[in-house]
């Protein structure tokens, strides 16, 4: 039987994960959004807590926590600031690589140092010539005797500029496409490893992004997650464990907007009563409502999928785009009901539509997830 209840150690760690966003995350939202400020001290914090390596195995130092309890603390931080969490969560998505790939001794010489200690690793797939066909890529991978010389540009990079590991997606040989791709583990204490400056976002402002160069960078080929060629696939698998937690993470960012619309329609007046009690109003936070439940079940569904051992690719997909889809929306109507105070910096609603917006973008284009999802479908029928 399906069972949608949350177990005591589920709650409470729900409970732990909305006190620290509520209390250390959303007093200073619009601060760092504003400043586009970088928190360190929160981060530290979040790690202190255990909630920056939430994939990584305790044996390693990690929360070692299922999906399905990440998408739960994920939701909540998101509900205090997007950005945030996208700083917070990004060690997930860069260390899946060495989860799925590295061997014992990988894992045991990359994460256990890792995980001790506060610091920032950032996954590197996405280049300037284009980020949705992954397999496009030209960073090159040449090798030279018992070491790879990696050259090329990475951009978008979650983190880049205070991460000091990389998980690098690059190419053996170009015309090879996706089967000459090969990922590595890349320090950033390694010569030619060269993060650029932080972008300047519309949202997500507390995350840091910029480009990475590496400028022949030489990576012992101990340092090869997996084999030659075996990158790509890499990549895919990665994507299918950390697309769920987007779907979580624009939840959190409808939610926020769904609770401050409905609070803000009970206190608002117009024709001589809460705007509440219009039809109008009332059909909008209904609607809002809706998708918000929707996109919390859908990245359930995903996170319970892949817990019990299926790959997800299908499930996370969909989550990932319906949720963000959804946050766009929820937060547009968030603003009208707010009407011109919701354009506004002074009140929170704006923001939260500039946060919601990326999470239609990273991780994969929702275009991109439509073809995973048409891909998935069709193949039952063929
Ligand atoms: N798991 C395992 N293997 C997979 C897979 C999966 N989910 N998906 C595809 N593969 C395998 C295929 O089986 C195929 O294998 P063979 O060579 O053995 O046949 C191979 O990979 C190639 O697959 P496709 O033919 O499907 O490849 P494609 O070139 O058509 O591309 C794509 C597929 C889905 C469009 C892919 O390029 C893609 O996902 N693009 C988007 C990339 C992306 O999400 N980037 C976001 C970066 S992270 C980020 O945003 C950063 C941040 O900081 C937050």
């Amino acid at each position: 039987m399906p069972d949608f209840s949350l177990s005591p150690e589920q709650e409470s760690l729900r409970d732990m994960a909305r006190k620290f966003a509520r209390t250390e995350m959303a007093p200073h939202a619009a601060e760092c959004d504003k400043a586009a400020r970088f928190p360190d001290e929160i981060y530290r914090k979040a790690f202190d807590l255990g909630l920056m390596n939430l994939n990584v195995p305790a044996e390693y130092g990690g929360s070692g926590l299922s999906l399905f309890d990440q998408c739960l603390i994920v939701e909540e931080l998101a509900y205090a600031c997007g950005g945030m969490t996208t700083s917070v969560i990004a060690n997930c998505l860069a260390l899946e690589p060495i989860l799925l790939a590295g061997t014992p001794e990988q894992k045991e010489r990359w994460l256990k140092p890792f995980c001790a200690a506060y610091q920032f690793a950032s996954f590197c797939l996405t280049e300037p010539s284009g980020g949705s066909d992954a397999g496009g890529l030209r960073t090159r991978a040449r090798k030279e005797g018992d070491h790879y010389v990696l050259s090329g540009e990475k951009c978008f990079i979650t983190n880049a500029p205070h991460a000091s590991l990389f998980t690098v997606f690059a190419t053996i040989d170009p015309s090879l496409r996706h089967r000459g791709i090969t990922a590595f583990a890349v320090p950033r204490s390694a010569a030619g490893v060269i993060p650029g400056k932080d972008e300047e976002k519309m949202g997500h402002r507390a995350s840091s992004t910029s480009t990475v160069r590496f400028e022949d960078v030489r990576v012992p080929e101990a340092d090869r997650l997996g084999g030659d060629g075996d990158g790509f696939a890499l990549a895919m698998r990665t994507l299918d464990q950390t697309r769920t937690p987007i779907g979580a993470l624009a939840t959190g960012i409808a939610q926020a907007a769904l609770d401050h619309a409905a609070a803000y329609s009970l206190k608002r007046q117009s024709f001589g009563k809460p705007i509440s009690e219009h039809q109008a109003i009332q059909i909008k936070l209904a609607n809002m409502a809706q998708a918000v439940h929707a996109a919390r079940l859908l990245t359930w569904h995903a996170a319970w999928t892949i817990d019990h051992g299926a790959k997800g690719t299908l499930e996370s997909s969909i989550a990932k785009c319906f949720a963000s889809d959804s946050a766009l929306h929820v937060a547009d109507e968030a603003i009208q009901t707010f009407g011109g105070y919701g354009y506004m910096k002074e009140y929170p609603v704006e923001k939260l539509l500039r946060d919601a917006k990326l999470t239609q973008i990273y991780e994969g284009a929702n275009e991109i997830q439509r073809s995973v999802i048409a891909r998935e479908l069709l193949r039952a029928y063929s």
